[in-house]
């Protein structure tokens, strides 16, 4: 394995251990997404990544796909989540170019700063929207095939499911909830949607050997999040009220995502993985 792959992902990971494996990925072009499809492509998956932007979902899927030599990545733009019937279309092309659709990350995500009295409805419903209904849509457009992928891994119940699973979702969440978060309103009430969906979907669809789980990334390094949502001030706060003493780097959400994806993760189930330095358990995390 190259040095350079480490950039992405530790290394503790062992290659083609997502041989022949596939993952769609909403939201795969922006910071945090990418990565993990990435390091899930090092490892030997091939990618479908989904965004609202054609260019920059289709220049993602071309750099991604850099990342192991044979490796396949389609880009589909123009995809707003908000939209069932195109999430579901991209679900079927995915299987029909890929073979196969085993792993879900639903990461699509909406955000901005502001206090309630400033958002509107039409924009607490915009965030909700994106967040909740894009990842039930995300779901409802790959259920079908993350249960045959599961299927084929099955075993009587009683014994350890067979190397390679598929069948796993993870939801991209956040932190913001677990606290009361100024100008955060409307992310806090739709990521606690998520999470609350990600459970349901473990206990629903766990019996037909799907997985499904959240990483909660706190602050990250060099992200969209971090850029538009934190001034230097509020940094540098945040930034000492982290008992890391640091803020986190993709590579660290890209590792729980493999972890949780290889079969590392074969028994867990329903899970919120927080990736945050420890941040969310402070005092000064509500106001970091
Ligand atoms: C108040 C705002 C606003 C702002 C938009 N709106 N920006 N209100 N303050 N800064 C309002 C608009 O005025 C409008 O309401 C409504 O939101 C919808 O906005 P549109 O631009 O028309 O819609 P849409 O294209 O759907 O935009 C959705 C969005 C936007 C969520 C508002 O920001 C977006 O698409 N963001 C995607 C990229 C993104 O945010 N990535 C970062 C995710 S980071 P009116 O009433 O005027 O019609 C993240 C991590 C969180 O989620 C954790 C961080 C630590």
């Amino acid at each position: 394995m190259p040095m350079e792959k480490y950039q992405y992902m530790s290394n503790v990971w062992r290659d083609g251990i997502f041989d022949n494996k596939v993952v769609f990925c909403t939201g795969g072009a922006g910071t945090i997404c990418s990565a993990q499809v990435r390091a899930m492509v090092a490892l030997g998956a091939n990618a479908c990544i989904i965004g609202r932007n054609t260019e920059k979902t289709e220049n993602m899927a071309k750099d991604i796909a850099t990342s192991r030599k044979g490796a396949k990545v389609i880009g589909i733009g123009a995809v707003d989540v908000r939209k069932p019937e195109l999430l579901q279309a991209a679900a079927e092309r995915c299987v029909r170019e890929l073979g196969s659709l085993d792993f879900v990350i639903a990461g699509a995500a909406g955000n901005f700063l502001a206090p309630m009295d400033q958002v509107s409805p039409n924009a607490m419903k915009s965030v909700i929207d994106i967040d909740v209904l894009g990842s039930y849509n995300t779901v409802k457009a790959t259920l079908p095939y993350l249960v045959d992928s599961a299927r084929k891994h099955r075993t009587d119940g009683k014994t350890q499911p067979l190397h390679g699973t598929g069948g796993r979702i993870i939801f991209v969440s956040a932190t913001l909830h677990y606290a009361g978060t100024p100008l955060q309103s409307h992310v806090s009430v739709a990521k606690a949607g998520v999470d609350a969906m990600a459970v349901s979907v473990a206990i629903e669809q766990g019996p037909k050997g799907i997985t499904s789980n959240i990483i909660a990334p706190g602050p990250i390094a060099d992200t969209e999040g971090i850029a538009r949502l934190s001034s230097s001030e509020g940094r540098n706060r945040s930034y000492k009220a982290i008992p890391s003493g640091r803020f986190g780097t993709v590579k660290e959400i890209a590792d729980a995502t493999i972890y949780l994806f290889s079969d590392s993760g074969n028994y867990v189930n329903g899970e919120t993985i927080v990736v945050d330095g420890g941040q969310w358990h402070t005092a000064g995390f509500a106001n970091g």
